[in-house]
């Protein structure tokens, strides 16, 4: 029989809290049908109060799908489908400061990503989210139409490629850079959900580097209107995390922010992401 579920939206753009579940459960199809409702409409889930082994986190991520393994990321040890992002007290740089999409420099971007607070600081560190549902909606006819046929490039270079700075930052996290993230891929700059047939922007600040077939300099006044227009604090939510909290988001149609304001404090999460699919126009 499939378990009630009590779901709190957090916000008008996107967000929701899931309520009465214990994730470490062998959750029966019809609830995780009522999860899955839920995700797609609200873009980015939250569980309160779970309890979970690093196996548990793990198999409830597979009932999304295969796990997509971070080729960056450090893992954790033993477990490595699972990647750590970790600000220690003495770092000042964190994971994830700034605008995003996770893995969108792949070619079949991974579908969500699961975030599961493990140590957190007293206070801060909260993440926030952002709707590209709500973003795309907002523009104007004309710039839909202008943008809707057009391509972006997305690469990890800047982030993990071998001339990132990433590891001289004052991090104790070290990301493995590689040449693999110079690998660039094209993906429409408007896409259609594979679930919800709803249209989003799909252009973010970490890895889209340019539009198809223009310069750098030709693309930067477009995307950075994008990316601003993208953080409009209508279209955002923030969660604050507490013990035993999860995120999952889709990283299709929603970016993230990790702030960066517990300096002197230790935060680790554990991070599971889900394979996806080549997105669509
Ligand atoms: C991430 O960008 O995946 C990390 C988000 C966070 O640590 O809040």
């Amino acid at each position: 029989m499939a378990r009630r579920i009590d779901i709190r939206p957090v916000s008008g753009a996107l967000g929701a809290e899931i309520r009465g579940l214990d994730l470490g459960a062998d959750l029966d199809n019809s609830t995780m049908a009522s999860v899955r409702e839920v995700f797609f409409e609200h873009g980015v889930v939250f569980f309160m109060d779970q309890d979970l082994t690093p196996e548990q986190q793990l198999s409830f991520a597979r009932r999304f799908g295969g796990i997509d393994v971070n080729k960056f990321f450090e893992q954790v040890d033993g477990y490595p489908e699972i990647a750590q992002v970790r600000k220690e007290p003495g770092d000042t740089a964190n994971i994830g400061g700034g605008w995003h999409t996770d893995h969108s420099y792949d070619e079949d971007p991974a579908m969500g990503s699961m975030l599961y607070a493990r140590e957190l600081p007293e206070t801060g560190g909260d993440t926030m989210f952002a709707s590209m549902y709500a973003a795309y909606d907002a523009l104007s006819p004309g710039m839909k139409e202008l943008l809707d046929g057009m391509k972006a490039v997305h690469s990890g270079a800047r982030a993990f490629g071998p001339n990132s700075k990433a590891n001289t930052e004052n991090r104790s996290a070290q990301f493995r850079l590689s040449e693999v993230a110079e690998n660039e891929v094209e993906h429409p700059v408007v896409c259609t959900h594979a679930d919800s047939g709803r249209k989003h922007l799909y252009v973010n600040g970490g890895f889209t580097t340019r539009f198809a077939d223009m310069t750098v300099e030709e693309s930067a006044p477009l995307l950075q209107f994008l990316y601003q227009h993208a953080a409009r604090p209508e279209f955002t939510c923030r969660f604050r995390w507490q013990p035993g909290a999860m995120a999952f988001w889709d990283n299709r149609c929603t970016q993230h922010f990790a702030l960066n304001d517990y300096h002197g404090q230790r935060r680790l999460m554990h991070r599971v992401t889900i394979q996806g699919q080549r997105p669509s126009a």
